[in-house]
């Protein structure tokens, strides 16, 4: 089993989280970390399960040569609670909702549950827009980008002293 499982969490899981998990992920292999790191979003609506990302979200990873393949929809769920190390929220809203899904307000203050934008705390940003509805795709990546460097950083420096 992989010591670390990082959740990315959206509303749709067509447009945010299905992008931050591609990012992610390749972030990941480029290390050689995949062999370690587990990665895998979900929405917490349940309109698009079993749909590939957005088309927006896909012209942008295959501008960058960033695999989606075999990618689809799916709606958070209970057990994801207790499966996820990180599960990482693309706004508040989305983090509220899995927060009351927990239905354990005492391990959701203990997990690493915390929104995608306090990984840039510089950006002063609470959320990452969702560009289903602004159409500003390109404006995301680069949001998600630079947070999951962040992100993989700061694993890494957690696996470096063995924690
Ligand atoms: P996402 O964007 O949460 O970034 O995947 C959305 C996708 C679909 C809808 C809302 C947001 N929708 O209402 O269908």
């Amino acid at each position: 089993m992989k010591s670390i499982k990082v959740l990315f969490v959206c509303l749709g899981n067509i447009c945010r989280s299905p992008m931050a998990e591609a990012i992610f992920r390749k972030k990941v292999k480029d290390e050689e970390l995949d062999h370690l790191i587990e990665i895998d979003s979900a929405g917490t609506g349940d309109w698009h399960i079993g749909k590939p990302p957005h088309e927006g979200t896909r012209r942008i990873l295959d501008e960058r040569n960033i695999s989606y393949s075999g990618m689809k929809a799916r709606q958070f769920s209970e057990p994801d609670f207790e499966d996820y190390t990180y599960i990482v929220c693309m706004d508040s809203s989305n983090l509220k909702n899995v927060k009351e899904w927990s239905k354990q307000g005492e391990s959701a203050s203990r997990k690493q549950l915390f929104t995608f934008m306090e990984l840039s705390p510089d950006r002063n940003l609470v959320d990452v827009p969702d560009p289903y509805y602004t159409g500003n795709f390109e404006y995301v990546y680069e949001l998600i980008d630079e947070g999951c460097t962040k992100l993989l950083h700061s694993i890494k420096e957690k696996l470096d002293a063995g924690n």
